[in-house]
């Protein structure tokens, strides 16, 4: 008899508003996720996200990374946070610090992250503002795992946002950060499912293997 894989343990580091962990909260509370948020960390004490947190009575604390001499010694302060939790998957969501080898060796291959681009494209701060600023078609987000670099472990999701002629930097945000909403918790329930394999620069998906193309994205349209 096949045994469902228990629910992920998940501490979410964020930043700001928490978007991202809302959706995280919604795609739980409907069924969509098996995942239990033990704790939500932000290293600014003012961001939206630890409200939101606390309204679904989830932990939150802030650690502020000023309070710290350097990246490793707050790294520490995360570790030994998410650990007292027993928390298993590190998710950042809009979570605005480098990480340093200490967070990244205590939880490798076991801290995802999202870019609002399509990685390795456009990489660091400002990532909507530099694919308007290079004339590009098409951007999105993806989730991948973290390593020591910025914006470029073994990518999970992504999802392709096509840049209209109009676009402003809102405008383009915000339909970048619909589809985040969508390709988070996706990548979580694969991470909770057991299904991700990381093989290098690689994630293999389980049950994913013989998918075919379901068509191509042409912008502008070719008719
Ligand atoms: C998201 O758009 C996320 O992709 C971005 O911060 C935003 C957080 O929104 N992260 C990065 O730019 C990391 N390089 P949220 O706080 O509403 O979830």
């Amino acid at each position: 008899m096949n045994v469902a894989p228990p629910p992920v343990r998940l501490g979410v580091l964020i930043s700001g508003e928490g978007t991202n962990l809302q959706a995280i909260i919604d795609a739980i509370a409907n069924g969509d996720l098996r995942a239990d948020i033990r704790l939500v960390i932000s290293n600014k004490a003012a961001a939206g996200g630890l409200e939101r947190a606390r309204r679904h009575g989830i932990p939150a604390m802030t650690i502020d990374h000023r309070v710290y001499a350097n990246r490793c010694d707050f790294d520490h302060a995360l570790v030994a946070a998410l650990q007292s939790r027993d928390v298993e998957l590190v998710v950042c969501a809009g979570f605005m610090r480098l990480l340093s080898p200490v967070m990244i060796d205590a939880f490798r291959g076991r801290i995802m992250n999202i870019h609002p681009a399509l990685c390795p494209a456009f990489p660091g701060v400002n990532a909507v503002r530099q694919a308007l600023a290079y004339g590009a078609r098409f951007t999105g987000c993806t989730v991948f795992f973290v390593t020591e670099g910025v914006d470029d472990g073994p990518i999970i999701v992504q999802a392709v946002v096509p840049i209209l002629p109009d676009d402003d930097e809102a405008a383009l945000a915000a339909r970048i950060h619909a589809e985040e909403h969508r390709i988070y918790p996706l990548a979580i329930r694969l991470y909770q499912e057991k299904r991700l394999e990381i093989d290098g620069r690689i994630v293999r998906i389980r049950g994913y293997e013989n998918l075919t193309a379901s068509g191509t994205l042409v912008n502008p349209r070719l008719d």
